[in-house]
């Protein structure tokens, strides 16, 4: 098996842990997401994965966010046979070959030049995807994109680590380039954001996290055009399957109980969909 080294830095080295996090959690044997992908990618990084500090219950949620993101992505694919996919900060996740999308549908794969150059190595080239290497923050790459078909936008574990003020700006972008269709992505509050900082594997990659949303209505004021259509707050009921919360650790249970009884806290993480 040919193995390939690693140099990333940053918010560029947390692709590591989602990724490390997803093969992990394939590798138990009540996985929910059985992303064999990541782990056969994982397998081939010569990397000291252990410095990540990735325990099972972080593998269990970050399996838990990716298998709800996927679910909507797959509905709004079962509706539009022709729409695109863009799934930004792509790092190593396999989410293309998870969701295995119909043959009427391009994907386009976005993450930094050195990420895109990575996974070209560690995944097969695929009828369909298409891989593009920029920062999303540049404009230019979306010349290449489609725009008169239906779009489903995918940001997982990425807007977080933008500038405050790209976000806005990059939504409103691809608003404008889309004839139409939804973006789903993960937000934390400002307190969840200096938590999320805290976090043992996010601080050994010294990323930076940036952007915070206290309330998700606030991006419809920013971004005309945005409606919001699914917000939940961790572990909600209402999109995550209880049985997978009972699979973590009694002190990760607690926590979460805890926290949910206490409204600033309850609203520290949410996975939202708005349409446009
Ligand atoms: C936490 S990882 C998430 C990776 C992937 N979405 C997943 O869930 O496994 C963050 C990703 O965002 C990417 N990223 C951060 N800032 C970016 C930018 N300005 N442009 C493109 N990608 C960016 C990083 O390179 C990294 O792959």
């Amino acid at each position: 098996m040919q193995t390939e080294t690693v140099a990333l830095t940053r918010e560029k080295e947390t692709l590591l842990i989602t990724l490390w996090a997803k093969a992990g959690e394939s590798l138990l044997p009540d996985s929910l997401l059985k992303d064999r992908f990541a782990a056969e990618a994982a397998a081939r990084i010569d990397y000291d994965f252990a410095r990540l500090k990735v325990d099972r219950d972080l593998m269990i949620g970050l399996a838990m966010r990716a298998h709800v993101l996927d679910g909507w992505a797959r509905d709004f694919l079962a509706e539009h046979s022709d729409a695109i996919v863009m799934h930004l900060g792509c790092g190593l996740d396999s989410r293309v070959f998870r969701i295995d999308p119909p043959a009427g549908v391009d994907w386009y794969d976005v993450d930094y030049p050195e990420v895109i150059a990575l996974r070209r190595k560690l995944y097969p080239a695929r009828d369909g995807c298409h891989l593009i290497g920029s920062s999303v923050t540049e404009p230019g790459w979306l010349g290449g994109v489609p725009q008169d078909r239906p779009a489903m936008i995918v940001a997982e574990g990425l807007l977080p680590y933008l500038p405050k003020e790209e976000v806005p700006l990059l939504l409103e972008r691809l608003v404008r380039h889309c004839r139409g269709g939804e973006i789903i992505f993960d937000a934390y509050s400002a307190l969840g954001l200096k938590l999320i900082a805290l976090q043992p594997s996010v601080r050994v990659t010294g990323a930076e996290l940036l952007w915070s949303l206290d309330d998700p209505t606030e991006l419809q004021r920013q971004v005309p055009g945005l409606e919001l259509a699914t917000e939940l707050t961790a572990y909600d009921p209402d999109g995550y399957d209880p049985a997978q919360i009972a699979r973590m650790s009694w002190p990760a249970r607690f926590a979460m109980q805890f926290f949910s009884l206490i409204p600033p806290l309850a609203r520290i993480g949410l996975l939202l969909r708005y349409r446009f």
